[in-house]
């Protein structure tokens, strides 16, 4: 079937709210139609092919159809979507990730949002506390008790039960604990916030949060969602940092939907159906073995090496671009281009054929060689000029 690419937003309004299902990727008027994606190439509806330094929000490891993933995803797929039985693909996934982190139980579900979500219920569960300390601008997804104060829809009463402090600010969040610390289930960080501007959390405070939090009996669960990427075992490894819990999305579904929760067996025994199963989570669709799977491919074709070239990748092109006179941020292989007025910024790097998340986070793919990030980083920098 041909796509009538001129078409589609106004087929698109008539039957979803301003004509988008997912307020991430919009960009007004309206964001351009992907068709299909190769490598590191997106090409959209009206035929213009684009560099994929979104990597859907940094999920996409690899870029678009890796032969291996598209291999397993397919054989997953002829023998069976999903069972009401557990399959052998959540015990490899789990397995490589604990080899990963040296985080020893795992729980899966469908995207970062549950993640958190599940993370939040197991520490009030443990804790038998209710509230959470986190950081201002750090974004935990969609979930009522994680999103802006200011969020509409979300009642005073789940507001109310959270602690929100400014980033990386010791005294305050000292404060906040002498104020409240006993009643503190959890205290949630990001340790490279992307809408906090991708800056890493200092280290000393990170260290600080744990003496603290291990002080007050509150639990640190480390959101990877995004920054999983940046090492073997995730960015925390770097820090050295222990967590109690993490949760994990993204990467590790192979671009399938996925979410996870890991901690250390004390906290993540509440999960227990044989043990106390003080708490309960089902998930019609979680650990489904094509996300199980694709997963583990995507990881196994992430080892060391491939985590390095691509952090130097990452390095090579923040360091050209920040010669060049451009503001940005982050570490590796995430990068987020500071600008004034984002929409302007993503329009001209489309246009110039780099297609970047709608507040300028450019994440890199393995898809990538030497030659398309040099090319990119001209892309950027014309992108740029145009947009001043
Ligand atoms: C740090 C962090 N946590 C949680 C989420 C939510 O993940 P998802 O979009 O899969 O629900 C995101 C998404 O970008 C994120 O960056």
């Amino acid at each position: 079937m041909r796509i009538a690419p001129d078409e589609l937003p106004e087929r698109a309004r008539a039957v979803l709210p301003g004509g988008n299902t997912r307020s991430t990727v919009f960009v007004p008027p309206h964001p351009p139609y992907a068709v299909a994606g190769e490598g590191c190439v997106v090409t959209d509806a009206q035929g213009h092919r684009v560099y994929d330094c979104n990597n859907n929000y940094t999920s996409l490891l690899h870029g678009h159809a890796r032969r291996e993933i598209v291999e397993v995803a397919t054989e997953t797929l002829a023998r069976g979507s999903a069972f009401g039985l557990p399959t052998e693909s959540e015990i490899e996934l789990a397995e490589l990730l604990r080899d990963r982190t040296g985080l020893t139980r795992w729980r899966f579900c469908n995207s970062g949002t549950e993640a958190v979500m599940m993370a939040v219920r197991v520490a009030r569960a443990v804790t038998e506390r209710s509230r959470i300390i986190r950081f201002e601008a750090s974004y935990h997804g969609t979930y009522d008790g994680v999103v802006a104060a200011s969020a509409t829809g979300v009642p005073g009463a789940v507001e109310e039960q959270s602690v929100i402090l400014p980033q990386a600010d010791g005294a305050a969040f000292d404060a906040a604990m002498r104020q409240h610390g006993h009643e503190v289930a959890a205290v949630l960080i990001d340790l490279m916030p992307n809408r906090a501007g991708l800056r890493p959390v200092p280290r000393d405070f990170v260290d600080h949060v744990r003496a603290r939090t291990r002080e007050y009996g509150s639990l640190l669960v480390v959101d990877e969602v995004i920054t999983f990427r940046l090492g073997v075992g995730g960015l925390r490894q770097r820090y050295g940092v222990a967590a109690d819990l993490t949760t994990l999305g993204k990467v590790i579904g192979g671009g399938f939907p996925v979410g996870a929760v890991g901690g250390s067996v004390d906290v993540m025994k509440a999960f227990d159906p044989l043990g106390d199963g003080v708490v309960s989570w089902g998930g019609t669709f979680s650990a489904n073995p094509v996300s199980m799977r694709a997963g583990a491919t995507a990881l196994r074709l992430y080892g060391k090496s491939e985590v390095d070239r691509l952090n130097a990748l990452g390095d090579r092109l923040r360091q050209e671009l920040a010669d060049s006179g451009l503001p940005v941020s982050g570490f590796g292989s995430l990068i987020r281009l500071l600008v004034d007025d984002p929409t302007v910024t993503w329009w001209a790097l489309y246009r110039e054929g780099v297609l970047a998340g709608t507040n300028g986070l450019l994440a890199l793919s393995t898809a990538m060689t030497d030659d398309d990030v040099t090319e990119i980083g001209t892309r950027v920098r014309a992108a740029a000029r145009a947009s001043t």
